[in-house]
């Protein structure tokens, strides 16, 4: 099986997970958009269920689909949220942010009684943080904040090496007009640690740790689908 077709399994098996009437969280990503696709035909043979979605890139696939739409104001508890990562590590840790939707990932997962997380089996890992750690930061003081970063990183004894994400020659601007610092760390043997003290920069807007969000992950590999679930939530 090729990548995209894994992508396709994991979505098709979290697919099994959503029930008629669900307030629905919908993610962000490749593998996001082949659950949208498939989420898509089910709405189109009856199934009911009010999407709410992770970014704009994901709104307009669900609008192109005629996936039905609300937002957290109306709805501000939901019931399951569906969801990519870049990483899923030891009790269902991840980073996210590979997209660029980590703030309003975050917020969706945090709003929503289930995250179920779906991926190819390339995602999991012993540890995190062989993938750069997406951080959002407002646009003001960005060199502070990037110092702010360095120190933190260097007093939890971790080396960052950290980039300005680009699109072409512009900063990439998230769905909330901030900018993203990807920061490759190698090894984060401590993510709690790492998540409060970036949380403790003022710049920083959110991280792509996402630490006791998710239930379960569906995992897609050659020999068939896995899951993993968390022992703590
Ligand atoms: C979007 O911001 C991300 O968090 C994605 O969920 C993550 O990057 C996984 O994307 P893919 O499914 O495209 O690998």
């Amino acid at each position: 099986m090729d990548a995209r077709t894994l992508k396709i399994e994991a979505a098709r098996a979290a697919l099994e997970h959503v029930e008629d009437g669900m307030k629905l969280g919908i993610g962000t990503g490749s593998t996001a958009e082949e659950f949208v696709r498939l989420l898509a035909v089910r709405v189109g043979q009856g199934l009911k269920v009010i999407g709410v979605p992770t970014s704009e890139r994901t709104a307009a696939l669900c609008h192109e689909l005629s996936v039905p739409l609300s937002t957290l104001d109306d709805h501000p508890r939901l019931d399951l949220v569906v969801d990519g990562a870049d990483e899923i590590g030891p009790e269902l840790s991840l980073i996210k942010g590979g997209g660029g939707a980590l703030l309003r990932e975050k917020i969706v997962a945090a709003a929503s009684r289930r995250m179920i997380v779906i991926a190819d089996a390339s995602k999991v890992v012993a540890e995190l943080g062989a993938f750069p750690l997406p951080i959002e930061v407002n646009r003001f003081g960005l060199r502070a904040t990037e110092a702010a970063i360095d120190d933190t990183s260097a007093a939890l004894g971790l080396n960052c090496e950290r980039r300005l994400r680009m699109t072409g020659s512009e900063p990439f601007v998230t769905d909330g007009g901030h900018l993203i610092i990807d920061a490759s760390f190698g090894r984060i043997r401590d993510a709690r640690a790492l998540s409060d003290a970036l949380h403790a920069v003022p710049g920083v807007v959110e991280h792509g740790l996402f630490l006791g969000l998710a239930d379960l992950a569906i995992v897609a590999a050659q020999s068939g689908i896995e899951t993993i679930t968390a022992t703590r939530r």
